[in-house]
């Protein structure tokens, strides 16, 4: 059978881009742990408060059992809080050991916003009236900042936290 030599060439660069395509994405989805976050988990956006993870005791970082962690946040124009300190100042970083599981929670109080623990497979989208959730593994140490990925007005460079884990 006799193939053109243009239409070998187009076979190629298809069938070469199908592959590349199925690479990136098995990359992302299986070597860097990218998953699409939780979906369909709803909350009262006027009422955070409301639910439990989200009342202001249970915000921030909160260790369940050896080497597991929860932490919840509230994101909002133009702030993650993460709960306060014994200082009663709003807590900006929080410290996890290395290679702990940790499940984060994040909801907003106003728009969307986004929530990406840079350098981690973290990054998630916040939504009114829904619950984000992803459980990782932290498995790299070092301080990785979080930053919101989703343009939510003036201050929204400002939005900022740190994740620090600690060998
Ligand atoms: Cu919050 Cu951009």
């Amino acid at each position: 059978m006799h193939i053109h030599k243009f239409e070998k060439i187009w076979l190629i660069f298809g069938i070469g881009s199908l592959i590349a395509f199925l690479l990136i994405l098995g990359y992302g989805a299986f070597w860097k742990g990218t998953h699409p976050q939780s979906h369909g988990v709803t909350i009262d956006p006027n009422n955070i408060e409301a639910h439990e993870a989200f009342q202001p005791d249970n915000l921030g970082l909160t260790k369940v059992d050896d080497d597991k962690y929860i932490v919840n946040i509230v994101a909002s124009a133009f702030n993650y809080n993460l709960g306060t300190d014994d200082n009663g100042s709003p807590v900006k970083n929080i410290r996890i050991p290395k290679g702990a599981t940790v499940l984060f929670q994040v909801t907003t109080s106003d728009v969307v916003h986004g929530f990406n623990v840079a350098g981690t497979n973290v990054n998630m989208m916040a939504e009114p009236g829904y619950i984000s959730s992803l459980e990782t593994v932290m498995k790299k140490a070092g301080t990785f900042t979080i930053v919101c990925n989703e343009y939510c007005g003036m201050g929204h460079h400002m939005m900022y936290a740190t994740v620090e884990v600690y060998e």
